[in-house]
Formats: C-alpha cells, sequence, structure tokens
C-alpha cells in the first residue's frame, strides 16, 4: 500500500468562496500582511488586527467544504498510510470528515490568553467584543494562528516532516509554495523518494520538480489523484 502524504494551501478553499492570499483577488492585493499578520502589528493595535480577523471568521463560518476537501476526508478513511498537511488556518478539512489533520500555522478559530496562557476554540462570529478578553482571566487573547516571522508549532512541523520524508507520494494542492518552511516539503519528498503531483491552476516553484502537474481545480484534480490512488492500490 502506497504511503501518501498531502499539503495543502489557500487554493483549495477557493471553491468554498474562501479568498486566497497571493494571485489576482488575493487578501495580500488589498491588505498589507505586516499591518495584519505579525505580533508587531497585533501589539500595536489589537483591535485593527482583531477586526481583520473577525471578518475572515465571518466569512469562513458561512462557508462549507467542497468536493476538493470532501475527496481528501475519503482518501484518509480508505487509504491506510495518509497524512493530511495544511496551511490552512479554515478548518474545513475538519469540517468536511478528515480526523487528523497537521495544522502548520494554525486555527483562526482556536484564541490564545496573553495573560494566563489558556488556549480555546472559540467560534462565535462575529464576536461580540473586539479584541476579545479571555473567557478564564478577562485577559487579552490573540488569534491562534502563525503569523510572519513566529515559529511553527513545533510537533506539526516534524510530523509534516516525517511524513515527507516518508512518503511515495506527496500531493501539492493549491499552495502557491512560498511561504517557508511549509514550501520545503514537496523538496524533501522529492529528495526522498516520493512521486510528488501537484494540483493548481498556476505554475509555481513545485512545478520544475513535480513529477505531475494537473493544471486544474483542485476539486477536479483531486478527483483524478484518487482514481490513480485507487488504481495503484489495486495492483
Ligand atoms: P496563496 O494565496 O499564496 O496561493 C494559493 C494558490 O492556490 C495559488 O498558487 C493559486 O494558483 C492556487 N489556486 C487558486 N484557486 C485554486 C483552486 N480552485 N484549486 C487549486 N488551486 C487553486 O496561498 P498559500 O500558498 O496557502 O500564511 O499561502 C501560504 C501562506 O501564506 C498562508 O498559510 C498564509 C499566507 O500568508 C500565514 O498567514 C502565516
Amino acid at each position: 500500500m502506497p504511503k501518501v502524504a498531502v499539503l495543502t494551501g489557500a487554493g483549495i478553499s477557493a471553491e468554498s468562496g474562501i479568498p486566497t492570499f497571493r494571485g489576482k483577488d488575493g487578501l495580500w492585493k488589498r491588505f498589507k500582511p505586516e499591518e495584519l499578520a505579525t505580533p508587531e502589528a497585533f501589539f500595536r493595535n489589537p483591535k485593527l488586527v482583531w477586526e481583520w480577523y473577525d471578518y475572515r471568521r465571518q466569512l469562513i463560518a458561512r462557508a462549507e467544504p467542497n468536493e476538493g476537501h470532501k475527496i481528501l476526508a475519503r482518501m484518509e478513511r480508505e487509504l491506510p498510510d495518509f497524512t493530511l498537511i495544511t496551511q490552512n488556518v479554515d478548518g474545513l478539512h475538519q469540517k468536511a470528515g478528515s480526523e487528523k489533520v497537521i495544522e502548520l500555522h494554525g486555527n483562526i478559530w482556536k484564541v490564545r490568553c496573553l495573560s494566563c496562557g489558556a488556549e480555546y476554540y472559540d467560534y462565535r462570529a462575529p464576536l461580540p467584543e473586539i479584541p476579545p478578553r479571555c473567557k478564564h482571566c478577562g485577559g487579552l487573547v490573540r488569534p491562534g494562528v502563525v503569523w510572519f516571522g513566529e515559529p511553527l508549532p513545533p510537533e506539526a512541523l516534524e510530523q509534516a516532516f516525517n511524513a515527507a520524508r516518508e512518503s511515495d507520494y506527496f500531493i501539492v494542492v493549491g499552495t502557491s509554495a512560498v511561504v517557508y518552511p511549509a514550501a520545503q516539503l514537496p523538496f524533501v519528498a522529492k529528495e526522498y523518494g516520493a512521486t510528488v503531483i501537484e494540483v493548481n491552476p498556476e505554475e509555481t516553484p513545485v512545478t520544475r520538480i513535480a513529477d505531475l502537474s494537473l493544471r486544474e481545480k483542485a476539486s477536479t484534480g483531486l478527483k483524478k489523484v484518487y482514481e490513480m490512488l485507487k488504481e495503484h492500490a489495486q495492483g
């Protein structure tokens, strides 16, 4: 049975109506990451940063998983050795039924208290108070996501690199593959002998090392990948 690992990025949620970061309608065309997605920005203006996260939480709350998310949930159920790694914070993989998701950049529904350190999920959207306060101690909470300049959660990172090294198939879906260290994963997988498959309507830095590039949307591209893996598994 092949070992399969998948890395997803914002592109897999595009068909659910959630804007990506780069590209012509990307969030980083309209907003500046250094004003919204860094620890400095948060300490300068927690209200502004929380307003932006509250806006995104409301968008995500209305979104439903699409065929792409659903096929990956099916792969997890049907393939004995399957790892899903995501850079997304939207939780749509879990909503589609994926049970084990390695979240490299955290989760937008999580909050972390800067006073008492409590970490918990808060699904309210819109938030009744901005910035929100810790439900335990009343301290200032921050979004449970990774910002630019911050390290990734070490356990998630280790699991992701292990999966990349051990995989027979490494599938890269809907990421521009420019944000490190996540962007390194396909290259590590390739170096350790995996067949690398890319699903993306656009070329990315992964294209040049990919064994197969499907220039299409996540939903249709992943359907083809699923059929291929099923054929492989049946020998
Ligand atoms: P990007 O916005 O950089 O890239 C999205 C990718 O999805 C692009 O390569 C698009 O071509 C592709 N795409 C668009 N629609 C698609 C579809 N329907 N199916 C498949 N692919 C599609 O998003 P990420 O690569 O996820 O980090 O960005 C990486 C990180 O940068 C994010 O996690 C976030 C951001 O700043 C942090 O916030 C730390």
